[in-house]
């Protein structure tokens, strides 16, 4: 019985080669793509080359099997061939990229080779499920590359288990992440050259977003208000970094002339900008005012977004396909925003009221943007990380930590969501949206949140008085 098996497939993309070529030689990327990866990571130091080494973890069945990788050829950007070793087997992966009149063309050739003589019957079923494989495999290369053929869009049965609330609060857990990895549309293969500013990336999600998003080759502006933390992230991603680079900017974002400050900063060195990501973000339990006299909540979690975002509008449209990615929380199920809520009165204010209102606002921008700004190939998206184990949820909601902490999800779970809509082109053909695990979620579970059109531009036309903003956007 034959001790090798083959298969080789062809995709047309109207992606470069060089781009293409960046992303596969990051081997490790493969966790995206191919279903039986579940884990992978780079063992050897600095950018790609021959010699670089990559443990990758496959499973099939619930059987976990090990593999380290090796680039053995690398020609950029046309090949590239990774020979892999398992307990038993080796692989052959090689891949090469030619140009054509709209892209390139990616062939794909894959050898497995047996050490040992298999047995004829073992050996059927294992050809058979290596064709599956990889025919799956090739399937979502394509659609990590090109986006899927139909747009995404909220699913009947997701909209029903949103509203019967106990199958949608599973779905904020650790569990909900974990039961959903299946069926989660694939990322892209398109973070490498692409400018991104994060705020809030020197803690919990916004830090784990900070750290992928480096790792796939992104150019990565992370924003914070503390220096020495800053400090310590630029340490920890420099030795992430895979390509891209990596600046950092302070400012406290609860501060209208901070952030026109940043803005200024941004604007002077960054003639366009890809993804804006308003991460940062707080629940204060107590009332209090920041220094322009702005309650804290609303100034960090939806004033500052506002400003920042409108502010840094001529080097999104400047960048041809841009996107912003509101953080926001599954809290705004509970409550509807109206422009009058921007100023809560010291003795009515509840700190969980506030932020849900305040995350609900960011969602109706988000899907305001998503209209109004299509026609400068800007892409909008709201998202909500689920419970994660943060410093934030923490310190602002401490019994709630300690009740929930065996399913909260981690900083890097709550993250997958943000890394995924920054360059997917699914995401870029649903804007306006509000997401949780790569897929689109309801806005509203009870009727007394909803918000028409004019609700939304009331809404803006509030901001816009108070940041001073008025008739720009
Ligand atoms: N954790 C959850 O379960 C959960 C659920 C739903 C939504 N979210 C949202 O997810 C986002 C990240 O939260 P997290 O849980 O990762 O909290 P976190 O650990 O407290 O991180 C929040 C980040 O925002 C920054 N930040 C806060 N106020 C700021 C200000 N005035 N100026 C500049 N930066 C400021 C923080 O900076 P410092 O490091 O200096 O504090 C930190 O980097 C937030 O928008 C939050 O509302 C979280």
């Amino acid at each position: 019985m034959t001790n090798q098996w083959r298969i080789t497939k062809t995709i047309d993309t109207d992606q470069p080669a060089d781009r293409l070529f960046d992303y596969l030689s990051r081997w490790d990327n493969v966790v995206e793509w191919d279903p039986t990866a579940f884990f992978g990571r780079k063992l050897s130091p600095g950018e790609p080359a021959v010699g670089s080494r990559f443990v990758i973890t496959l499973r099939f069945g619930w059987r976990p099997v090990p593999m380290t990788y090796t680039i053995v050829r690398m020609e950029r950007p046309r090949l590239l061939e990774l020979e892999g070793r398992g307990a038993h087997f080796r692989a052959l992966d090689h891949i090469r990229l030619t140009d054509t009149a709209s892209g390139c063309r990616l062939t794909y050739e894959v050898v497995i080779r047996f050490d040992r003589h298999q047995n004829p019957v073992a050996s059927r079923i294992g050809r058979y499920l290596f064709d599956r494989y990889a025919r799956t495999t090739i399937r979502r290369l394509q659609r990590m590359i090109d986006g899927s053929a139909s747009p995404p869009a909220l699913s009947p049965v997701t909209r029903m288990a949103d509203r019967a609330i106990l199958p949608g609060l599973i779905g904020f857990t650790r569990l909900g992440h974990i039961l959903g990895k299946r069926r989660r549309p694939v990322a892209s293969a398109l973070y490498v050259g692409r400018t991104m500013v994060l705020t809030g990336g020197t803690s919990g999600i916004g830090r784990a977003a900070a750290r992928e998003l480096v790792h796939r080759g992104a150019n990565l502006v992370v924003v914070g208000r503390d220096g020495e933390k800053l400090k310590g992230l630029l340490d920890e991603l420099g030795r992430l970094k895979n390509g891209g680079w990596i600046e950092t900017e302070r400012a406290d974002l609860s501060l209208m002339a901070e952030v026109r400050r940043l803005a200024d900063r941004l604007m002077r060195r960054h003639k366009r900008i890809d993804v804006l990501i308003n991460n940062a973000g707080a629940l204060f339990n107590r009332y209090g005012q920041t220094d322009e006299g702005v309650e804290r909540t609303m100034a960090t979690d939806l004033v500052s977004p506002y400003l920042l975002t409108v502010l840094l509008l001529p080097a999104l449209k400047a960048a041809g396909s841009a996107r912003v990615v509101n953080v926001a929380s599954g809290g705004m199920y509970t409550q509807g925003m109206r422009a009058g809520m921007l100023d809560a009165e010291p003795a009515d204010y509840d700190g969980p009221t506030a932020y849900a209102r305040a995350k609900r606002g960011l969602v109706m921008l988000t899907e305001d943007w998503g209209n109004r700004w299509a026609d400068f190939g800007i892409g909008a998206h709201a998202m909500h990380p689920g419970w994660v184990d943060t410093p934030g949820l923490e310190a602002s909601l401490p019994a709630f930590h300690r009740q929930v902490a065996p399913l909260l999800r981690t900083p890097e779970q709550g993250a997958d969501t943000i890394v995924w809509l920054a360059a997917s082109p699914d995401a870029q053909r649903a804007s306006g949206r509000f997401w949780l695990d790569r897929k689109i979620r309801a806005t509203h579970v009870f009727r007394h949140t909803a918000n028409s059109g004019k609700d939304r531009r009331d809404l803006i036309r509030a901001l816009d008085t108070l940041t001073g903003m008025a008739a720009k956007t």
